[in-house]
Parts: C-alpha cells; sequence; structure tokens
C-alpha cells in the first residue's frame, strides 16, 4: 500500500521549493513529500526527513537514497525539533512540512492496530519504542480517564457509556485485539448508523492518547518560529478539528508570523476522488517574520 501525498501542490505552490535550500520534513511518511521537495530543489540543498517510526524510515530511506547527500533521515519525535536543533548546532532552515496523522502503510499493516477493520493487538504506538500501548491503556486507565480520553481526543459522545463498557469487561479479561474492541463497541453503540463506523472516534481518541498526538502538535507548533529562519514557511496539513485547533492558534498573524492561508485549504474534488484519505485534509501556511 503505497501512500500517497496530499496536497502535495498547494504545499510546494507555498514553500516555493528552490535549489540550495534546508527543508525540513517533519513527518516523512513514505516519503512522497520529500520526494517533490528534491524534485523541485534539483537535488539541490537538504531535505531532513523526520518521523517517528522505524518502519517509515526504512521504507523512504531506500526509495529516497538516489538523492544522495541531498536528503537524510532522522529517527525523532517532531515535538523534541528545536531541541535536537539547538543541541546539533544546526542553522534555521528555509521550510517546514507536517502532513499530521498515519501513513497509509501504517494503517493498513494490522499488527500496528491502528485500523478497526484488520484484526491484530492494540498496539497503535507509531514509535514502537514508547513503553505504553493502546491495550495498556484500556486496561490500566480509571474509568474517569478513560471517559475523557474518548470525550476530549475523540469527541466521543457515547464517551461514558464506552469507559463502562471498557471496565467492566477487563474485569474478566484483559483488552487485546482491535476486533475484540470493535464488537463490544458495536454492542454499546447500537443502532448507530450513518457516516462514520462506531469505532472511529473511539479508535481516534486511542491512537491520539498513546502517541501524545496533541501536545506533540502543540510543542512542533510552538518551537517552529525557532527552526525557521525570517522568510521561511511552514506548512501543516492536519486531518481533524482537534489538530487544527492548534496549528489555527499557533499560526496567528502577528509578530512571529505572517499568515498565508486566511482559511485552511482544502483539497480539490479531484484529488479526493483519486484519493479519499484527503477528503478531510486542511493545509495551514505562515511565513516567519
Ligand atoms: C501522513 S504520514 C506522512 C506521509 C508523507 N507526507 C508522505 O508523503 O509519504 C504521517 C507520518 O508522520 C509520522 N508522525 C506522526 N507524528 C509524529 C511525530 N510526533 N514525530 C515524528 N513523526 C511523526 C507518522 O509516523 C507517519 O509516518
Amino acid at each position: 500500500m503505497v501512500h500517497r501525498p496530499v496536497m502535495l501542490r498547494e504545499m510546494l505552490e507555498l514553500l516555493e521549493p528552490r535549489p540550495g535550500q534546508t527543508i525540513v520534513d517533519a513527518t516523512l511518511g513514505a516519503g512522497g513529500h520529500a520526494e517533490a521537495l528534491l524534485e523541485a530543489m534539483m537535488g539541490q540543498g537538504m531535505v531532513l526527513g523526520i518521523d517517528r517510526d522505524e518502519a517509515a524510515m526504512k521504507l523512504a530511506g531506500d526509495r529516497l537514497a538516489r538523492w544522495g547527500e541531498a536528503f537524510k533521515a532522522w529517527k525523532a519525535n517532531f515535538a523534541d525539533l528545536p531541541g535536537v536543533f539547538h543541541e546539533q548546532g544546526l542553522a534555521r532552515v528555509d521550510g517546514l512540512v507536517a502532513d499530521l496523522g498515519l501513513s497509509s502503510m501504517q494503517l493498513a499493516e494490522a499488527s500496528r492496530g491502528f485500523s478497526f477493520r484488520l484484526d491484530g493487538p492494540l498496539d497503535m504506538r507509531m514509535d514502537r519504542s514508547l513503553e505504553v500501548c493502546a491495550a495498556d491503556l484500556l486496561n490500566r486507565l480509571s474509568p474517569e480517564a478513560l471517559e475523557r480520553v474518548f470525550r476530549e481526543q475523540g469527541e466521543e459522545r457515547y464517551a461514558r457509556r464506552v469507559a463502562r463498557m471498557v471496565v467492566e469487561r477487563r474485569r474478566r479479561s484483559p483488552w487485546r485485539t482491535t476486533l475484540e474492541l470493535v464488537e463490544a463497541l458495536e454492542r454499546v453503540m447500537p443502532g448507530r448508523r450513518g457516516r462514520i463506523h462506531p469505532a472511529t472516534r473511539v479508535f481516534q481518541a486511542l491512537r491520539i492518547a498513546t502517541n501524545g498526538e496533541l501536545e506533540n502538535l502543540d510543542r512542533l507548533c510552538r518551537g517552529a518560529s525557532d527552526l525557521l529562519r525570517p522568510g521561511g514557511v511552514f506548512v501543516c496539513v492536519s486531518y481533524h478539528s482537534l489538530e487544527d485547533r492548534i496549528v489555527k492558534e499557533h499560526l496567528r498573524e502577528g509578530t512571529l508570523w505572517e499568515k498565508l492561508t486566511q482559511k485552511p485549504l482544502r483539497p480539490a474534488a479531484d484529488e479526493v476522488a483519486q484519493n479519499p484519505r484527503s477528503r478531510s485534509a486542511k493545509l495551514r501556511a505562515a511565513r516567519r517574520r
């Protein structure tokens, strides 16, 4: 399953990558955006690709090896980028790109536990060196904490009902697999039919909580102004309202940023038709003053 880069044209128009520049791709994934940047820079300059997922690093590393010195991949949490830059004494860069969420490869791999359509362990760690996985949250959090996760990170209306079900069921046997959870959710949310699957929001909440996604995004956005030189551009693509709210909050017009998108850009109809994963994408961009 190859991941198709989302809103690539819009991203390139805003970044205007040129030979000799240095651009950080904070979410390397399959390397689709990174490769397009390298092409636009004609392989002159540098693209630094960051991902916290070892498997993505390997895949993108192989795919982009032909660019030689112009491409480097690092395993890191993008929240730590300002610290990494500082420690390594790296100069500020011309562009920063973040394309949030999961790659198609992560979603399609049953053993990662991200998909409610595939049977696998309730893992959901993007970085497999994290100590706590999604099953641990289900098996260990208090009912109140679970309810908060489902409500605040999944915007799940039935957060309390789901939290109670999770706690009751773990008294008999611990949570282990994705489909056990899906079946239990289908039972507590009877008659809930419509556009989205009943497990969608709970899976989203568990994934966000397992990976600390909202805190990480907040730290990335807060640190972004220290990574970019004046005139440098930050482009961020998010996939749900919780993420978009954080990006919007940080990239406000002011002393640090000149907004390049008044409202978030949405993918064109033909992109959504060709790549349904893009349908919820919102792109915001700003230039460092
Ligand atoms: C949507 S994919 C990126 C796809 C990529 N733009 C492409 O064109 O192939 C998001 C990637 O970001 C990574 N990621 C998510 N949160 C991260 C974080 N806090 N630090 C580093 N990488 C992260 C995920 O592991 C995933 O590989």
